[in-house]
């Protein structure tokens, strides 16, 4: 072998060497470790996660997370089908699951107005509950699920989507029954249920002036009442031109002046095409509308999934630069194929809004949020 052939083999070599210690520190990347000083960094679970059925999402959550979130199982539609029927099976997964991997367990929800069957709001012949009537259902719905998982789930989405985009509470059943103080009764009763676990309020679009201020409100009356309240969660589903970074920044400030922890509880980034913009347009080329609201079916060009991971990179950059003002930030999903954004607003999309790709691999956007966090000490 000639000096230069030699050169060659070793310069070979050692790239190979570079290549195979590359893939095995890729391989060692966890946000959980990368993100240790700044906040808990988590995933909403389904109950194919848990339940074995989906192992390699459940391999990425056991390597990556140290934080869950329920997404559907808590649900009183779940846990609580019928009047005097609980049912534990799904959350008792759930629970062991996040006990197992030693994970701060977040319970989702206890009080909200979706997904929650009509017979709960009435008696049996159908009239509408009396406010005591409404309480008692509230305290027993309240009691025997934080009760059931004390010690265990550590923080409660105590309240969910109260507050409507002009800072009033919505009209739901809830307001209907009981009146304004149905938020403070749900917090009363949950601190009572488990007096450690954390308690909060979670809601979307929160950085929208009118409602972060509702929410403000919202915070200040528990605390003048002396109830618990410890954080809330703005839900990010956040798209690639909202939040403005401006009212991102003036919700964190806000929510973190008041002693509360400030939490992103439910993030992804819609890249798909906004239906509601298309509503009235083409509406009678059917098949035409269709590949303009799902035209990534193949897959995402390069050029729009850079788009989504430098929407990723800055939003966390973002949230890091509040040092220590952001508890939490947990992703609505594990990998794009389950996310619910696949069938919401429109059904039967191919969507791409979390940081694994449908086939479990981690996206360019899991890489950026890492750079995002190196870059900031
Ligand atoms: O499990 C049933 C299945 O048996 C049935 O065949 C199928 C038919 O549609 O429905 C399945 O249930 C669906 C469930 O998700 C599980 O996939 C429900 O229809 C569907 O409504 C439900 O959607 C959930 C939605 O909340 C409503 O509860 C989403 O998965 C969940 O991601 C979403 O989460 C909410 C948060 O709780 C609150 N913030 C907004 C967020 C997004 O909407």
């Amino acid at each position: 072998m000639t000096k230069i052939e030699l050169l060659i083999v070793i310069c070979l070599a050692l790239f190979l060497f570079g290549a195979v210690c590359n893939v095995v520190k890729i391989d060692k990347l966890a946000l959980k470790d990368v993100f240790e000083k700044h906040f808990l960094i988590g995933a909403a679970l389904n109950d194919d996660i848990v339940s074995g059925k989906d192992p390699q999402a459940a391999e990425i959550v056991e390597k990556q997370f140290n934080t869950v979130t329920a997404e559907n199982v808590m649900k009183w539609e779940k846990i609580h089908p019928k009047l005097n029927k609980y049912d534990f099976d799904a959350s008792d997964r759930f629970v062991d699951f996040g006990l197992k991997n030693k994970m701060f367990i977040i319970g989702h929800t206890l009080i909200w107005q979706s997904q929650i069957p009509g017979w709960a709001f009435v008696d049996s012949s159908k009239k509408l509950l009396s406010r005591d009537a409404m309480l008692a259902r509230m305290r027993d719905h309240i009691f025997t699920i934080v009760g059931r998982y004390k010690g265990k789930v550590k923080g409660w989405d105590v309240v969910n989507e109260a507050l409507n985009d002009e800072g009033e509470f919505g009209k739901t059943k809830w307001l209907e029954t009981i009146g304004k103080d149905f938020v403070a009764k749900a917090f009363e009763y949950a601190h009572e249920a488990d007096p450690k676990a954390e308690l909060y309020y979670n809601d979307f679009s929160l950085d929208k002036p009118a409602k972060r201020d509702a929410a403000v409100r919202l915070v200040k009356d528990l605390q003048a009442k002396g109830l618990r309240i410890d954080g809330v969660g703005i839900q990010g589903h956040w798209g690639m031109d909202y939040p403005i970074r401006e009212d991102l920044d003036a919700f964190i400030d806000s929510i973190g002046a008041l002693g509360v922890k400030v939490m992103v509880t439910e993030m992804d980034i819609d890249i798909l095409p906004v239906a509601s913009n298309y509503m009235g347009a083409d509406i009678n080329i059917k098949v035409d509308l269709q590949k303009k609201l799902n035209p990534y079916v193949d897959g995402l060009p390069d050029e729009v999934q850079k788009k989504l991971t430098d929407r990723y990179s800055e939003l966390f950059a973002q949230l890091l630069a509040h040092k220590g003002k952001v508890s939490r930030v947990t992703l609505w999903g594990v990998y794009d194929k389950t996310s619910w954004l696949n069938n919401w607003p429109v059904r039967g999309r191919t969507s791409y809004p979390l940081l694994f790709d449908r086939n479990y691999q981690p996206k360019a956007a899991f890489y950026a949020i890492i750079k995002a966090a190196e870059k900031t000490k």
